[in-house]
């Protein structure tokens, strides 16, 4: 398939999968670049620009296909040194830069120079066409359903994607909900240019996390996120657990007077203890509302293999039968 975001990211599929904490180490993004899509490894996992640049080193002896890095914009305790992350992504021979969080004005025009591609998660339009104003050269249009900080809104894809469609110039791809075949078609129908993944790409034999991770996943249906943060205006979808509903406790007793010290113990520093000790009610966690749609745990490529057979089937069978 031959979309906008293919010939620009020179991938064979018109398939991303989104930066994601403690999750996009080396394995997972040449594992999906390996597999025809765009691996991205997740920058602020890594605690150092040292660390980062021998993360895209490893990733590079696993793949000779395009991968990105992902560089979030999020309030966080300690500023990261994000001066030395776009270092080693440049040093790194990194083509793809995911931005994500804050407008990425700080690192655009040093990414620009030097021939890096940048895409900014957007959760609204108007985001959207101030990532197209500063330059970078797509979007990641992130629907209320999706996995980690679905922004304060509220607007599911299928308004956000046509809204985008017909206010951008630049090609994005549908984020947040996505998982199959269906998603894909649909994402294209509504002016997409591809899709990004995160959820469904944990649920995968290379994602480089704790089993009782991908297992959590799969056992979960479309009811078992909720928001949490909403009060600090930083929400975030997030499975439900103990910890999650410990969160949602604190937030209904504190109401408008809620800070970020009194979550702290249910948000801060429990990635790894979830992703990699596979401890699942240490705190909350990104997830989208799309596991519901996750039953298996395939390789990455029997993944997208699948899913780009069965948009196939669609287009040229069920919708071309209709349209007969
Ligand atoms: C566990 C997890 C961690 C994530 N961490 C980040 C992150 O660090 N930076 C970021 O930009 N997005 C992050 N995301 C969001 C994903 O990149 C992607 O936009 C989102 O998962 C799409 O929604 P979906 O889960 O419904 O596919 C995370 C998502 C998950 C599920």
């Amino acid at each position: 398939m031959k979309t906008r975001i293919t010939e620009m990211f020179g991938i064979e599929h018109p398939i991303i999968q989104g930066g994601m904490h403690y999750v996009g180490f080396a394995e997972m993004a040449a594992a999906v670049s390996n597999a025809g899509g765009l691996g991205i490894i997740t920058g602020l996992t890594q605690k150092t620009a040292a660390d980062l640049a021998n993360e895209i080193a490893r990733c590079k002896d696993m793949t000779d296909k395009p991968f990105g890095v992902n560089l979030t914009f999020l309030p966080v305790v300690n500023q990261p040194d994000y001066p030395g992350m776009v270092k080693a992504i440049i040093e790194g021979g990194v083509t793809v830069v995911e931005t994500a969080g804050n407008n990425p004005v700080q690192v655009l025009p040093v990414l620009k120079e030097h021939g890096i591609k940048v895409i900014h998660k957007c959760t609204s339009v108007r985001h959207s066409l101030k990532a197209q104003s500063i330059g970078c050269d797509a979007v990641s249009v992130d629907g209320f359903e999706c996995g980690g900080h679905p922004g304060e809104d509220d607007i599911p894809n299928m308004i956000l994607l046509p809204r985008a469609a017909d206010a951008l110039d630049i090609p994005f791809v549908a984020s947040g909900g996505m998982a199959d075949g269906r998603s894909l078609v649909a994402a294209l129908a509504m002016g997409a240019d591809g899709m990004n993944m995160g959820t469904r790409f944990i649920a995968t034999q290379e994602a480089p996390v704790h089993a009782n991770v991908k297992a959590a996943i799969v056992a979960a249906s479309e009811l078992d996120t909720r928001l949490v943060m909403r009060p600090l205006r930083n929400t975030e979808r997030v499975m439900t657990n103990a910890a999650v509903e410990r969160l949602l406790e604190i937030e209904k007793e504190k109401g408008a007077d809620l800070q970020f010290s009194d979550v702290i113990e249910q948000v801060a520093g429990v990635y790894p203890r979830i992703m990699m000790q596979g401890e699942m009610d240490a705190g909350a966690w990104s997830c989208g509302m799309v596991a519901g749609l996750i039953n298996d745990i395939p390789t990455c490529k029997e993944l997208i293999d699948r899913i780009m057979a069965e948009a196939d089937a669609i287009i040229h069978k069920r919708l071309a039968g209709i349209a007969a």
